[in-house]
Protein backbone atom coordinates (compact mmCIF):
# COMPACT_ATOMS: atom_id res chain seq x y z
CA UNK A 1 0.00 0.00 0.00
CA UNK A 2 1.69 3.13 -0.50
CA UNK A 3 1.37 6.05 1.79
CA UNK A 4 2.89 9.78 1.92
CA UNK A 5 6.90 9.81 1.54
CA UNK A 6 9.43 12.44 0.88
CA UNK A 7 10.84 11.35 -2.64
CA UNK A 8 13.98 12.59 -3.86
CA UNK A 9 14.20 14.86 -7.13
CA UNK A 10 17.54 16.21 -7.93
CA UNK A 11 21.02 15.44 -6.62
CA UNK A 12 23.72 18.18 -6.63
CA UNK A 13 27.78 18.50 -5.33
CA UNK A 14 30.14 20.66 -4.84
CA UNK A 15 34.09 20.84 -3.85
CA UNK A 16 36.42 23.34 -3.53
CA UNK A 17 39.06 23.22 -6.39
CA UNK A 18 42.11 22.67 -3.82
CA UNK A 19 43.13 19.29 -4.14
CA UNK A 20 45.85 18.28 -0.99
CA UNK A 21 47.26 15.04 -1.42
CA UNK A 22 48.63 12.78 1.07
CA UNK A 23 52.18 13.76 0.08
CA UNK A 24 51.71 17.42 0.54
CA UNK A 25 50.56 16.72 3.87
CA UNK A 26 53.21 14.55 4.03
CA UNK A 27 55.73 17.24 3.61
CA UNK A 28 53.82 19.43 6.41
CA UNK A 29 53.73 16.58 9.11
CA UNK A 30 55.33 13.44 10.24
CA UNK A 31 53.28 11.12 8.20
CA UNK A 32 53.54 9.28 4.98
CA UNK A 33 50.99 8.42 1.82
CA UNK A 34 51.81 4.65 2.35
CA UNK A 35 49.89 5.28 6.30
CA UNK A 36 47.35 7.98 5.26
CA UNK A 37 46.24 4.68 2.61
CA UNK A 38 46.55 1.91 4.74
CA UNK A 39 44.99 3.11 7.71
CA UNK A 40 41.55 5.26 6.02
CA UNK A 41 42.02 4.51 2.45
CA UNK A 42 42.02 8.26 1.60
CA UNK A 43 44.10 9.28 -0.86
CA UNK A 44 43.37 13.12 -1.49
CA UNK A 45 40.95 15.75 -0.12
CA UNK A 46 39.78 19.32 -1.28
CA UNK A 47 40.29 22.43 1.12
CA UNK A 48 38.76 25.50 0.90
CA UNK A 49 40.87 28.63 0.35
CA UNK A 50 40.94 31.16 3.18
CA UNK A 51 37.79 33.18 3.85
CA UNK A 52 35.88 30.72 1.71
CA UNK A 53 33.06 29.41 4.50
CA UNK A 54 30.52 26.50 4.71
CA UNK A 55 27.28 28.81 3.14
CA UNK A 56 29.97 29.44 0.05
CA UNK A 57 29.91 25.53 -0.63
CA UNK A 58 26.35 24.85 0.47
CA UNK A 59 25.02 27.40 -1.93
CA UNK A 60 27.17 25.79 -5.02
CA UNK A 61 25.86 22.38 -3.94
CA UNK A 62 22.55 23.40 -3.61
CA UNK A 63 22.43 25.67 -6.65
CA UNK A 64 23.19 22.26 -8.57
CA UNK A 65 20.65 20.05 -6.69
CA UNK A 66 18.05 22.45 -7.78
CA UNK A 67 18.74 22.44 -11.37
CA UNK A 68 19.06 18.87 -11.55
CA UNK A 69 15.16 18.59 -10.37
CA UNK A 70 14.56 21.16 -12.78
CA UNK A 71 13.06 23.38 -10.06
CA UNK A 72 15.60 26.72 -9.78
CA UNK A 73 13.42 29.25 -9.67
CA UNK A 74 13.15 32.64 -8.03
CA UNK A 75 9.87 32.39 -6.70
CA UNK A 76 9.79 30.23 -3.34
CA UNK A 77 6.15 30.12 -3.15
CA UNK A 78 5.48 27.39 -5.21
CA UNK A 79 8.98 25.67 -5.27
CA UNK A 80 10.72 24.58 -2.27
CA UNK A 81 9.11 25.55 1.18
CA UNK A 82 11.82 24.18 2.99
CA UNK A 83 15.73 24.14 3.33
CA UNK A 84 17.82 22.24 6.08
CA UNK A 85 21.69 22.77 6.14
CA UNK A 86 23.55 20.02 7.82
CA UNK A 87 27.26 21.05 9.22
CA UNK A 88 29.44 20.59 12.15
CA UNK A 89 31.62 23.72 10.77
CA UNK A 90 28.70 26.66 10.36
CA UNK A 91 29.82 30.35 9.51
CA UNK A 92 28.80 31.47 12.27
CA UNK A 93 27.63 30.63 15.78
CA UNK A 94 24.44 33.12 15.09
CA UNK A 95 22.55 33.03 12.85
CA UNK A 96 21.97 29.63 11.08
CA UNK A 97 23.13 29.04 7.74
CA UNK A 98 20.54 27.95 6.12
CA UNK A 99 18.30 31.12 5.75
CA UNK A 100 21.39 32.85 4.49
CA UNK A 101 21.73 30.47 2.04
CA UNK A 102 17.95 30.15 0.98
CA UNK A 103 18.00 33.46 0.04
CA UNK A 104 21.37 33.65 -1.78
CA UNK A 105 19.69 31.04 -3.67
CA UNK A 106 16.74 32.96 -4.70
CA UNK A 107 14.47 31.02 -2.58
CA UNK A 108 12.57 34.14 -0.80
CA UNK A 109 11.52 33.79 2.64
CA UNK A 110 11.03 30.06 3.30
CA UNK A 111 11.46 27.90 6.35
CA UNK A 112 15.50 27.37 6.98
CA UNK A 113 17.15 25.87 9.97
CA UNK A 114 20.47 23.73 10.57
CA UNK A 115 20.97 20.80 11.74
CA UNK A 116 23.71 19.49 14.00
CA UNK A 117 24.17 16.08 14.13
CA UNK A 118 27.86 16.50 13.44
CA UNK A 119 29.38 13.49 10.43
CA UNK A 120 25.22 11.99 10.76
CA UNK A 121 24.02 15.53 10.23
CA UNK A 122 22.85 14.83 6.64
CA UNK A 123 21.26 11.55 7.71
CA UNK A 124 18.73 13.83 10.45
CA UNK A 125 18.19 16.79 7.72
CA UNK A 126 16.87 14.34 5.26
CA UNK A 127 15.12 12.66 8.59
CA UNK A 128 13.78 16.38 9.05
CA UNK A 129 12.90 17.55 5.80
CA UNK A 130 10.77 14.16 4.80
CA UNK A 131 8.85 14.10 8.20
CA UNK A 132 8.04 17.96 7.41
CA UNK A 133 6.86 17.25 3.91
CA UNK A 134 5.16 14.15 5.13
CA UNK A 135 3.17 16.24 7.62
CA UNK A 136 2.23 18.90 4.92
CA UNK A 137 4.21 21.62 6.42
CA UNK A 138 5.77 21.98 2.79
CA UNK A 139 5.63 20.72 -0.82
CA UNK A 140 9.37 20.40 -1.53
CA UNK A 141 12.55 20.58 0.13
CA UNK A 142 16.41 21.29 -0.40
CA UNK A 143 18.92 19.37 2.13
CA UNK A 144 22.36 20.32 1.86
CA UNK A 145 25.15 18.95 4.01
CA UNK A 146 28.07 21.17 3.96
CA UNK A 147 31.37 21.26 5.78
CA UNK A 148 34.37 23.82 5.90
CA UNK A 149 36.48 21.54 8.16
CA UNK A 150 40.50 22.87 7.00
CA UNK A 151 40.36 26.09 9.63
CA UNK A 152 38.92 23.29 12.55
CA UNK A 153 42.17 20.71 11.69
CA UNK A 154 45.14 21.09 14.08
CA UNK A 155 48.05 21.13 11.98
CA UNK A 156 50.02 19.76 15.29
CA UNK A 157 47.15 16.73 15.19
CA UNK A 158 48.06 14.19 12.56
CA UNK A 159 45.48 11.82 13.88
CA UNK A 160 43.13 14.00 11.88
CA UNK A 161 44.29 16.70 9.83
CA UNK A 162 45.42 14.03 7.17
CA UNK A 163 41.24 12.70 7.75
CA UNK A 164 38.96 15.50 7.25
CA UNK A 165 38.04 17.31 3.89
CA UNK A 166 35.74 20.36 2.51
CA UNK A 167 32.59 19.98 0.32
CA UNK A 168 29.04 20.53 0.06
CA UNK A 169 26.16 17.78 -1.40
CA UNK A 170 22.43 18.61 -1.59
CA UNK A 171 19.25 16.40 -2.86
CA UNK A 172 16.01 17.67 -3.63
CA UNK A 173 12.53 16.35 -2.09
CA UNK A 174 9.06 16.63 -3.14
CA UNK A 175 6.15 15.44 -0.94
CA UNK A 176 5.14 11.82 -2.81
CA UNK A 177 4.38 8.05 -2.02
CA UNK A 178 5.90 5.14 -1.23
CA UNK A 179 5.55 3.77 -4.05
CA UNK A 180 7.53 6.21 -6.42
CA UNK A 181 11.10 5.20 -7.09
CA UNK A 182 13.16 8.11 -4.90
CA UNK A 183 10.94 7.64 -1.76
CA UNK A 184 12.46 7.41 1.32
CA UNK A 185 11.29 4.75 2.87
CA UNK A 186 12.31 4.74 6.84
CA UNK A 187 14.59 6.32 8.91
CA UNK A 188 16.54 4.91 12.02
CA UNK A 189 17.99 7.51 14.29
CA UNK A 190 20.17 7.48 17.74
CA UNK A 191 22.36 9.19 19.74
CA UNK A 192 24.49 8.15 23.31
CA UNK A 193 25.69 11.37 25.09
CA UNK A 194 27.87 9.74 27.36
CA UNK A 195 30.32 9.86 24.54
CA UNK A 196 30.20 12.95 23.74
CA UNK A 197 33.86 13.78 24.56
CA UNK A 198 35.26 11.29 22.33
CA UNK A 199 34.71 13.68 19.70
CA UNK A 200 34.45 17.95 18.99
CA UNK A 201 35.29 21.25 18.85
CA UNK A 202 34.57 22.45 22.50
CA UNK A 203 36.11 25.94 22.39
CA UNK A 204 33.55 28.70 21.89
CA UNK A 205 30.53 27.50 23.05
CA UNK A 206 28.59 28.65 26.28
CA UNK A 207 30.27 25.75 28.55
CA UNK A 208 33.77 27.51 27.61
CA UNK A 209 32.27 31.47 27.52
CA UNK A 210 30.91 31.07 30.55
CA UNK A 211 33.97 30.80 32.61
CA UNK A 212 35.44 34.47 31.35
CA UNK A 213 38.22 32.37 30.42
CA UNK A 214 39.15 32.43 26.24
CA UNK A 215 39.82 29.09 24.43
CA UNK A 216 42.93 28.03 24.48
CA UNK A 217 43.69 27.66 20.62
CA UNK A 218 43.65 23.69 20.64
CA UNK A 219 40.15 23.79 22.05
CA UNK A 220 39.23 25.79 18.78
CA UNK A 221 40.50 22.87 16.76
CA UNK A 222 38.50 19.59 16.45
CA UNK A 223 40.17 16.58 18.40
CA UNK A 224 39.33 13.10 18.02
CA UNK A 225 39.46 9.84 19.70
CA UNK A 226 39.78 8.03 16.77
CA UNK A 227 40.56 4.14 18.09
CA UNK A 228 37.35 4.33 20.46
CA UNK A 229 35.45 6.19 17.71
CA UNK A 230 36.29 3.76 15.53
CA UNK A 231 34.80 0.87 17.46
CA UNK A 232 31.72 2.99 17.97
CA UNK A 233 31.39 3.92 14.50
CA UNK A 234 31.33 0.08 12.72
CA UNK A 235 29.15 -0.89 16.05
CA UNK A 236 26.45 1.51 15.63
CA UNK A 237 26.26 1.98 11.61
CA UNK A 238 25.92 -2.37 11.83
CA UNK A 239 23.11 -1.97 14.31
CA UNK A 240 20.91 0.75 12.81
CA UNK A 241 21.58 -0.22 9.21
CA UNK A 242 20.03 -3.53 10.44
CA UNK A 243 17.26 -1.99 12.58
CA UNK A 244 16.30 0.67 9.61
CA UNK A 245 16.20 -2.88 6.96
CA UNK A 246 13.87 -4.86 9.50
CA UNK A 247 11.79 -1.68 9.55
CA UNK A 248 11.83 -1.83 5.63
CA UNK A 249 11.50 -5.09 5.18
CA UNK A 250 14.68 -6.22 3.41
CA UNK A 251 16.57 -8.56 3.79
CA UNK A 252 20.70 -7.18 3.85
CA UNK A 253 20.63 -9.56 -0.49
CA UNK A 254 18.24 -7.15 -1.40
CA UNK A 255 20.09 -4.30 -0.56
CA UNK A 256 22.01 -2.76 -4.10
CA UNK A 257 24.12 -0.09 -2.43
CA UNK A 258 25.16 0.76 0.62
CA UNK A 259 25.84 4.02 0.98
CA UNK A 260 27.72 4.50 4.37
CA UNK A 261 29.68 7.63 5.49
CA UNK A 262 33.34 8.30 4.53
CA UNK A 263 35.04 8.10 7.53
CA UNK A 264 37.41 5.28 6.81
CA UNK A 265 37.74 2.63 4.25
CA UNK A 266 38.16 0.21 7.07
CA UNK A 267 35.46 1.09 9.03
CA UNK A 268 33.37 0.51 5.89
CA UNK A 269 34.40 -2.89 5.59
CA UNK A 270 34.28 -3.70 8.79
CA UNK A 271 30.26 -2.58 8.26
CA UNK A 272 29.81 -5.03 5.38
CA UNK A 273 31.62 -7.52 7.66
CA UNK A 274 28.94 -7.27 10.53
CA UNK A 275 25.92 -6.69 8.00
CA UNK A 276 27.12 -9.70 5.66
CA UNK A 277 27.14 -7.61 3.06
CA UNK A 278 29.40 -8.33 -0.20
CA UNK A 279 31.79 -5.75 -0.44
CA UNK A 280 31.37 -4.30 -3.52
CA UNK A 281 27.90 -3.22 -2.72
CA UNK A 282 29.71 -0.46 -0.84
CA UNK A 283 29.63 3.30 -2.20
CA UNK A 284 33.55 4.52 -2.11
CA UNK A 285 34.18 8.04 -2.50
CA UNK A 286 36.30 8.57 0.47
CA UNK A 287 39.85 7.83 -1.69
CA UNK A 288 39.18 11.21 -2.98
CA UNK A 289 37.74 13.42 -0.54
CA UNK A 290 38.45 11.92 2.93
CA UNK A 291 36.03 12.42 5.45
CA UNK A 292 33.47 15.61 4.47
CA UNK A 293 30.90 14.76 7.40
CA UNK A 294 27.55 15.90 7.05
CA UNK A 295 28.87 16.11 3.06
CA UNK A 296 29.99 13.10 2.78
CA UNK A 297 26.54 10.72 2.05
CA UNK A 298 25.59 13.24 -1.11
CA UNK A 299 28.96 13.74 -2.13
CA UNK A 300 29.06 9.85 -2.34
CA UNK A 301 25.53 9.48 -3.95
CA UNK A 302 26.96 12.36 -6.90
CA UNK A 303 29.52 10.71 -7.51
CA UNK A 304 28.16 6.56 -7.78
CA UNK A 305 25.70 8.64 -9.93
CA UNK A 306 28.36 9.88 -12.02
CA UNK A 307 29.99 7.00 -12.30
CA UNK A 308 26.76 5.48 -13.78
CA UNK A 309 26.43 3.01 -10.57
CA UNK A 310 23.06 4.06 -9.31
CA UNK A 311 19.67 2.57 -11.56
CA UNK A 312 16.48 4.02 -11.23
CA UNK A 313 14.40 1.24 -8.89
CA UNK A 314 17.60 0.56 -6.92
CA UNK A 315 17.23 0.02 -3.34
CA UNK A 316 19.67 2.31 -1.34
CA UNK A 317 20.44 1.64 2.29
CA UNK A 318 22.65 5.51 4.06
CA UNK A 319 24.56 4.79 6.82
CA UNK A 320 26.32 7.58 9.25
CA UNK A 321 28.09 8.04 12.55
CA UNK A 322 29.32 10.51 14.13
CA UNK A 323 30.54 13.55 16.92
CA UNK A 324 27.32 13.26 19.79
CA UNK A 325 27.19 10.48 19.17
CA UNK A 326 24.98 10.25 16.97
CA UNK A 327 24.01 7.76 13.90
CA UNK A 328 21.34 7.15 11.88
CA UNK A 329 20.64 5.56 8.54
CA UNK A 330 17.77 5.76 5.72
CA UNK A 331 16.15 3.19 3.59
CA UNK A 332 15.01 4.23 0.02
CA UNK A 333 14.63 3.41 -3.77
CA UNK A 334 16.67 5.60 -6.35
CA UNK A 335 14.98 7.49 -8.83
CA UNK A 336 16.29 8.95 -12.48
CA UNK A 337 18.25 11.44 -11.43
CA UNK A 338 20.86 13.73 -13.64
CA UNK A 339 23.48 15.80 -12.36
CA UNK A 340 23.08 19.52 -13.37
O1 LIG B 1 33.62 10.99 10.99
C1 LIG B 1 33.00 10.54 12.13
C2 LIG B 1 33.84 9.99 13.16
N1 LIG B 1 35.18 9.65 12.80
C3 LIG B 1 35.54 8.38 12.49
O2 LIG B 1 34.73 7.53 12.30
C4 LIG B 1 37.03 8.10 12.48
C5 LIG B 1 37.34 6.86 13.31
N2 LIG B 1 38.75 6.60 13.51
C6 LIG B 1 39.63 6.32 12.51
O3 LIG B 1 39.30 6.36 11.34
C7 LIG B 1 41.03 5.89 12.89
O4 LIG B 1 41.08 5.68 14.29
C8 LIG B 1 42.14 6.92 12.49
C9 LIG B 1 42.31 6.89 10.98
C10 LIG B 1 41.77 8.31 12.96
C11 LIG B 1 43.47 6.50 13.11
O5 LIG B 1 43.80 5.19 12.69
P1 LIG B 1 44.21 4.08 13.76
O6 LIG B 1 44.51 2.88 12.98
O7 LIG B 1 43.12 3.99 14.77
O8 LIG B 1 45.55 4.67 14.34
P2 LIG B 1 45.92 5.03 15.85
O9 LIG B 1 45.30 6.32 16.22
O10 LIG B 1 45.72 3.86 16.73
O11 LIG B 1 47.45 5.21 15.70
C12 LIG B 1 48.32 4.10 15.34
C13 LIG B 1 49.72 4.65 15.19
C14 LIG B 1 50.14 5.51 16.38
O12 LIG B 1 51.53 5.33 16.58
P3 LIG B 1 52.07 4.34 17.74
O13 LIG B 1 51.43 4.84 19.00
O14 LIG B 1 51.57 2.99 17.33
O15 LIG B 1 53.52 4.52 17.67
C15 LIG B 1 49.89 6.92 15.90
O16 LIG B 1 50.72 7.86 16.52
O17 LIG B 1 49.76 5.50 14.04
C16 LIG B 1 50.23 6.79 14.42
N3 LIG B 1 49.56 7.78 13.60
C17 LIG B 1 50.04 8.19 12.43
N4 LIG B 1 51.15 7.87 11.76
C18 LIG B 1 51.34 8.45 10.58
C19 LIG B 1 48.38 8.41 13.85
N5 LIG B 1 48.09 9.24 12.83
C20 LIG B 1 49.12 9.12 11.95
C21 LIG B 1 49.38 9.71 10.71
N6 LIG B 1 50.51 9.35 10.05
N7 LIG B 1 48.55 10.61 10.13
Amino acid sequence: MSTPAAVLTGLGAYVPPRVVTNDELSRRMDTSDAWIVRRTGIRQRHWAEPGVATSDLAVEAGHRALKSAGAEGSDGSDGIGLVVVATTTPDQQCPAVAPDVAARLGLGTVAALDVGAGCTGFVYALATASAALVAGYAERALVIGAETFRPFLNPADRGTAVIFGDGAGAVTLRRGTTDEAGAVLTVDLGSDGTLKDLVGIPGNGSRHRSTGRPPHPDEQYLFMHGKEVFVQAVRRMAQSSTTALAQVGWSVDEVDHVVGHQANLRILHAVAGELGLPEERLVRHVDRVGNTSAASIPLALADATERGRLRPGDRLLLTAFGAGLAWGSAALTWPGITLA
